[in-house]
């Protein structure tokens, strides 16, 4: 190369999206329910897995088990490599500073228990104090807030939301008192599919000095995630709503906030020094990681997000909304359907009621045709509560959804209705 010459950094090609071609990654798409080829439309309850996420855990498996951190052996080195090249992953994934700020939990459920635990032990809060939340949180931003709340008589004040299911962002700001000390929200409802405009809200909480928690567990799966450039001060998904395995899920959190919490369990790995009058603890992030791990789970997840960064993200949330628009206007055609959550701003989740109709009848129905979606409450009773119905049918779509598969779901809810005269 002469001196003239600029090398310039070789970019990574990324893979064409093609739809019939990201369904043969996923061996179960191959399957039939009940004597029909499988339309999967629960992906918010759980994605499915590429070949290469189950081929990754059983390499691991296969050639690499061993327990991690403890060994000095061939096998223990290699697994110990393994698992935090994941977590490497999980950190350029969301653009962490550092890959002390990626703690492995069991999912958002657990990482959300974690802080709640840590920040009630650790003296946080007195009583008085209060968390804001809104009105569409899925249980699990909600329920650890309340056992915290019984110990020391914490308050959960909620943003409420209008008929849309988006929230009212000046009665957020009315909400802010010198009583808050922290702002606990969802990134993407579950139940109605709203993405929440996050930025503002940290920027509006950081103006007073409120730390932010977001619950990624739907919005990761959709979006590209940069915590840096949403500065919040946590975000927690799950990794099997990100086409990787149950078990395993992340809590990301600025690192000298981290610092300051307290552990969540006791136990092996996350020690310094032990003796009977006290212990060490070691650093972020083995300081929240007691006890073996989920390791082939973390192996798993790292799979899951290689497979991911094969693709523009820009395409799979292209892909989504597209489905998502197609399926909403297909799906009004139905006489007495009810859409519930019209958010401007929403990911391809698709709430809706049939008159009359209860949505487990719904569910039971189209499952005899092999289409699966999800019937319920979906874990957010308070926002069943405020649209006022005990529960929803909810469509929600992947990256490997098409349109042949809305028109399933279509032609399914006619023989709901027809059956139902
Ligand atoms: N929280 C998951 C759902 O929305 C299970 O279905």
């Amino acid at each position: 190369m002469n001196n003239l010459m600029i090398e310039v950094p070789e970019m990574e090609a990324k893979r064409i999206f093609e739809v019939e071609k990201i369904r043969a990654d996923f061996p179960i798409l191959q399957r039939e329910v009940n004597g029909k080829p499988l339309v999967y439309l629960d992906n918010a309850a759980t994605t499915q897995k590429p070949q290469t996420v189950i081929d990754n855990m059983i390499h691991y498996y296969t050639f690499e088990n061993a327990n991690i951190h403890r060994g000095l052996h061939f096998l223990s080195e290699l697994a110990t490599e393994s698992y935090e090249k994941a977590r490497l992953k999980v950190k350029e994934h969301i653009n962490a500073m550092s890959v002390a700020e990626i703690i492995f939990v069991r999912g958002a459920t657990e990482a959300i228990n974690l802080i709640a635990t840590s920040f009630c032990r650790g003296g946080f809060y007195k009583a008085g104090d209060e968390i804001i939340v809104t009105q569409m949180e899925h249980h699990a931003n909600i329920v650890p807030w309340q056992i915290l709340s019984q110990k020391k008589d914490i308050k959960l004040r909620v943003i409420p939301i209008n008929e849309k299911g988006e929230i009212i962002f000046e009665e957020f700001e009315k909400l802010i008192s010198d009583k808050t000390k922290l702002v606990s929200v969802v990134h993407t409802s579950n139940a109605l599919g709203t993405i929440n405009p996050v930025y503002d809200i940290v920027r509006v909480a950081h103006k007073h000095n409120i730390p932010v928690l977001l619950d990624g567990a739907q919005a990761i799966v959709h979006n590209k995630i940069d915590v840096q450039k949403l500065d919040c001060d946590f975000y927690v998904f799950s990794g099997h709503k990100l086409y990787g395995p149950t078990g395993i899920g992340v809590l990301y959190g600025k690192a000298h906030i981290l610092n300051s919490m307290p552990p969540y369990q006791g136990g092996g790995d996350m020690i310094r020094t032990v003796c009977f009058e006290g212990s060490t603890f070691d650093d972020l992030p083995h300081k929240f990681e007691a006890g073996t791990p989920n390791i082939v789970g973390g192996i798993g997840l790292g799979a899951a997000i290689d497979y991911l960064n094969q693709f523009d993200f820009e395409d799979i949330s292209r892909h989504e909304k597209e489905l998502l628009n197609y399926a909403t206007q297909k799906l009004q055609e139905i006489p007495g359907l009810k859409i519930i959550g019209t958010a401007e701003n929403k990911a391809s989740v698709l709430s809706f009621t049939i008159k009359d109709i209860h949505p487990y009848d719904i569910g039971t129905i189209i499952d005899t045709h092999g289409i699966a979606i999800r019937t319920g409450h979906h874990c957010t009773q308070p926002t069943m509560k405020y649209f006022n119905v005990p529960a929803t049918a909810r469509a929600s779509f992947a990256i490997y959804n098409t349109k042949q598969e809305v028109d399933k779901l279509f032609a399914g809810l006619l023989k709901v209705k027809k059956m139902f005269g």
